[in-house]
Protein backbone atom coordinates (compact mmCIF):
# COMPACT_ATOMS: atom_id res chain seq x y z
CA UNK A 1 0.00 0.00 0.00
CA UNK A 2 1.33 3.50 -0.84
CA UNK A 3 1.33 6.19 1.32
CA UNK A 4 -1.54 8.12 -0.07
CA UNK A 5 -3.92 5.45 -1.32
CA UNK A 6 -5.98 6.46 0.92
CA UNK A 7 -6.60 9.97 -0.59
CA UNK A 8 -7.11 7.58 -4.06
CA UNK A 9 -9.41 5.58 -2.40
CA UNK A 10 -12.00 8.73 -0.88
CA UNK A 11 -11.36 9.75 -4.60
CA UNK A 12 -12.83 6.80 -5.98
CA UNK A 13 -15.46 6.70 -3.82
CA UNK A 14 -16.53 10.40 -3.95
CA UNK A 15 -16.75 10.50 -8.24
CA UNK A 16 -19.00 7.19 -7.75
CA UNK A 17 -21.44 9.03 -5.37
CA UNK A 18 -21.50 11.94 -7.55
CA UNK A 19 -22.05 9.71 -10.43
CA UNK A 20 -24.83 7.84 -8.89
CA UNK A 21 -26.77 10.82 -8.40
CA UNK A 22 -25.85 12.38 -11.52
CA UNK A 23 -24.37 9.68 -14.32
CA UNK A 24 -23.60 11.91 -16.56
CA UNK A 25 -21.62 14.83 -14.41
CA UNK A 26 -18.41 14.69 -15.07
CA UNK A 27 -19.37 14.39 -18.91
CA UNK A 28 -20.97 17.49 -19.01
CA UNK A 29 -18.46 19.38 -16.79
CA UNK A 30 -15.78 18.22 -18.77
CA UNK A 31 -17.26 19.71 -21.82
CA UNK A 32 -17.46 23.21 -19.99
CA UNK A 33 -17.24 25.30 -17.48
CA UNK A 34 -19.41 28.49 -17.03
CA UNK A 35 -19.19 29.62 -12.75
CA UNK A 36 -20.65 33.29 -12.03
CA UNK A 37 -17.83 33.81 -9.45
CA UNK A 38 -14.15 34.06 -8.88
CA UNK A 39 -13.79 33.14 -5.15
CA UNK A 40 -10.50 35.10 -3.78
CA UNK A 41 -9.60 33.27 -0.31
CA UNK A 42 -7.04 31.96 2.29
CA UNK A 43 -4.93 29.27 1.28
CA UNK A 44 -6.21 28.07 5.47
CA UNK A 45 -7.11 24.45 5.31
CA UNK A 46 -9.99 25.20 7.03
CA UNK A 47 -11.74 27.76 5.01
CA UNK A 48 -12.69 25.51 1.51
CA UNK A 49 -14.56 27.54 -0.75
CA UNK A 50 -16.55 25.10 -2.34
CA UNK A 51 -17.90 23.83 0.73
CA UNK A 52 -18.52 27.12 2.69
CA UNK A 53 -21.20 27.91 0.30
CA UNK A 54 -22.56 24.35 -1.05
CA UNK A 55 -21.53 24.82 -4.89
CA UNK A 56 -20.21 22.27 -6.98
CA UNK A 57 -17.31 21.50 -9.35
CA UNK A 58 -17.88 23.85 -12.27
CA UNK A 59 -19.95 26.59 -10.09
CA UNK A 60 -17.02 28.65 -8.78
CA UNK A 61 -13.78 29.31 -9.88
CA UNK A 62 -10.99 30.00 -7.23
CA UNK A 63 -7.79 31.63 -6.32
CA UNK A 64 -5.97 31.14 -2.98
CA UNK A 65 -3.06 32.73 -0.83
CA UNK A 66 -2.26 33.60 2.58
CA UNK A 67 -4.15 36.01 3.76
CA UNK A 68 -6.41 36.65 0.73
CA UNK A 69 -4.23 39.32 -0.81
CA UNK A 70 -4.99 41.24 -4.16
CA UNK A 71 -1.36 42.60 -4.90
CA UNK A 72 -1.35 44.85 -7.57
CA UNK A 73 2.18 43.11 -9.38
CA UNK A 74 1.31 39.56 -8.39
CA UNK A 75 0.52 37.91 -11.66
CA UNK A 76 -0.75 34.63 -10.56
CA UNK A 77 -3.74 36.67 -8.64
CA UNK A 78 -3.90 38.91 -11.80
CA UNK A 79 -4.17 35.94 -14.43
CA UNK A 80 -7.18 34.09 -12.28
CA UNK A 81 -8.90 37.21 -12.32
CA UNK A 82 -8.10 37.75 -15.75
CA UNK A 83 -9.08 34.89 -17.28
CA UNK A 84 -12.20 34.99 -14.86
CA UNK A 85 -13.47 37.92 -16.00
CA UNK A 86 -12.45 38.42 -19.39
CA UNK A 87 -12.84 34.59 -20.77
CA UNK A 88 -15.39 32.85 -18.07
CA UNK A 89 -17.01 36.38 -17.57
CA UNK A 90 -18.12 36.15 -14.14
CA UNK A 91 -20.52 38.14 -12.48
CA UNK A 92 -18.99 38.62 -8.49
CA UNK A 93 -15.83 38.69 -7.24
CA UNK A 94 -15.31 37.66 -3.67
CA UNK A 95 -12.89 38.40 -1.25
CA UNK A 96 -13.47 36.40 1.50
CA UNK A 97 -11.12 36.70 5.04
CA UNK A 98 -11.59 35.00 8.16
CA UNK A 99 -11.26 35.50 11.79
CA UNK A 100 -8.44 33.64 13.29
CA UNK A 101 -6.33 34.31 10.01
CA UNK A 102 -2.50 32.75 10.97
CA UNK A 103 -1.38 35.48 7.68
CA UNK A 104 -3.39 38.36 9.66
CA UNK A 105 -1.70 37.34 13.04
CA UNK A 106 1.80 36.79 11.87
CA UNK A 107 1.46 40.45 10.21
CA UNK A 108 0.53 42.11 13.40
CA UNK A 109 3.77 40.45 15.35
CA UNK A 110 6.89 42.44 14.88
CA UNK A 111 8.37 38.58 14.86
CA UNK A 112 10.72 37.70 12.04
CA UNK A 113 9.10 34.91 9.95
CA UNK A 114 11.41 34.67 6.80
CA UNK A 115 10.29 35.70 3.42
CA UNK A 116 6.72 35.70 4.13
CA UNK A 117 6.58 39.01 6.08
CA UNK A 118 7.92 40.42 2.86
CA UNK A 119 4.44 39.31 1.45
CA UNK A 120 2.62 40.36 4.81
CA UNK A 121 3.83 43.54 4.30
CA UNK A 122 0.87 44.42 2.44
CA UNK A 123 -1.05 43.63 5.66
CA UNK A 124 0.87 45.92 7.52
CA UNK A 125 0.33 49.05 5.45
CA UNK A 126 -3.53 48.37 6.49
CA UNK A 127 -2.68 48.19 9.78
CA UNK A 128 -0.36 51.22 9.70
CA UNK A 129 -3.00 53.07 8.22
CA UNK A 130 -6.00 52.49 9.99
CA UNK A 131 -4.03 52.58 13.20
CA UNK A 132 -5.90 54.71 15.25
CA UNK A 133 -9.08 53.00 14.81
CA UNK A 134 -6.93 49.51 15.65
CA UNK A 135 -5.45 50.63 18.87
CA UNK A 136 -8.47 52.01 20.05
CA UNK A 137 -9.64 48.49 20.73
CA UNK A 138 -8.30 46.73 23.91
CA UNK A 139 -9.44 43.40 23.00
CA UNK A 140 -6.73 41.45 21.30
CA UNK A 141 -8.69 39.09 18.90
CA UNK A 142 -11.05 41.95 18.52
CA UNK A 143 -8.65 44.06 16.92
CA UNK A 144 -7.17 41.14 15.02
CA UNK A 145 -11.17 40.98 13.83
CA UNK A 146 -11.18 44.32 12.58
CA UNK A 147 -7.53 44.24 11.00
CA UNK A 148 -9.32 41.25 9.07
CA UNK A 149 -12.17 42.98 7.80
CA UNK A 150 -9.86 45.95 7.20
CA UNK A 151 -7.46 43.83 4.79
CA UNK A 152 -10.60 42.33 2.85
CA UNK A 153 -12.12 45.45 2.35
CA UNK A 154 -8.40 46.96 0.87
CA UNK A 155 -8.11 43.53 -1.20
CA UNK A 156 -11.90 44.69 -2.75
CA UNK A 157 -10.12 47.66 -3.49
CA UNK A 158 -7.23 46.50 -5.21
CA UNK A 159 -9.03 44.02 -7.08
CA UNK A 160 -11.48 47.33 -8.36
CA UNK A 161 -8.27 49.02 -9.19
CA UNK A 162 -6.81 46.62 -11.23
CA UNK A 163 -6.94 47.52 -15.10
CA UNK A 164 -8.91 44.20 -15.19
CA UNK A 165 -11.78 45.02 -13.62
CA UNK A 166 -11.85 49.02 -14.86
CA UNK A 167 -12.13 47.99 -18.24
CA UNK A 168 -14.56 45.25 -17.55
CA UNK A 169 -16.67 47.77 -16.37
CA UNK A 170 -16.06 50.77 -19.20
CA UNK A 171 -17.27 48.10 -21.86
CA UNK A 172 -20.48 47.56 -19.77
CA UNK A 173 -19.46 44.31 -18.43
CA UNK A 174 -21.84 43.10 -15.20
CA UNK A 175 -19.36 42.65 -13.08
CA UNK A 176 -19.66 42.86 -8.88
CA UNK A 177 -16.85 42.83 -6.12
CA UNK A 178 -17.69 42.01 -2.92
CA UNK A 179 -15.97 41.66 0.64
CA UNK A 180 -16.56 38.60 3.01
CA UNK A 181 -15.46 37.31 6.69
CA UNK A 182 -15.87 33.50 7.21
CA UNK A 183 -16.41 32.39 10.77
CA UNK A 184 -14.35 29.27 11.83
CA UNK A 185 -16.25 29.42 15.16
CA UNK A 186 -19.83 28.84 13.71
CA UNK A 187 -18.84 28.36 9.52
CA UNK A 188 -21.14 31.63 8.62
CA UNK A 189 -19.92 33.98 6.58
CA UNK A 190 -20.74 37.65 6.84
CA UNK A 191 -21.08 40.61 4.28
CA UNK A 192 -18.76 43.32 4.91
CA UNK A 193 -20.98 45.82 2.84
CA UNK A 194 -18.35 46.99 0.61
CA UNK A 195 -19.52 45.78 -2.94
CA UNK A 196 -18.14 47.96 -6.11
CA UNK A 197 -20.21 47.24 -8.92
CA UNK A 198 -19.22 50.24 -10.81
CA UNK A 199 -16.27 52.80 -11.52
CA UNK A 200 -18.02 55.64 -10.08
CA UNK A 201 -17.25 53.89 -6.99
CA UNK A 202 -13.90 54.26 -6.98
CA UNK A 203 -11.48 57.41 -6.85
CA UNK A 204 -11.09 59.29 -10.33
CA UNK A 205 -6.82 58.33 -9.70
CA UNK A 206 -7.64 54.71 -10.72
CA UNK A 207 -10.48 55.08 -13.67
CA UNK A 208 -9.57 54.45 -16.90
CA UNK A 209 -11.31 57.72 -18.22
CA UNK A 210 -11.48 57.94 -22.35
CO1 LIG B 1 -5.87 32.70 6.77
Amino acid sequence: MKPLDNLFEKNRNWAESVKSSDPRFFEKLAAQQSPEYLWIGCSDSRVPANQIVGLMPGEIFVHRNVANMVVHTDFNCLTVLQYAIDVLKVKHVMVVGHYGCGGIDAAYENADNGLIDNWLRNIKDVQHRYRERLEAIEDREARLNLLCELNVMTQVSNVCHTTIVQNAWQRGQKLAIHGWVYSLEDGLLKDLDCTVDRAEQMADAYRIIS
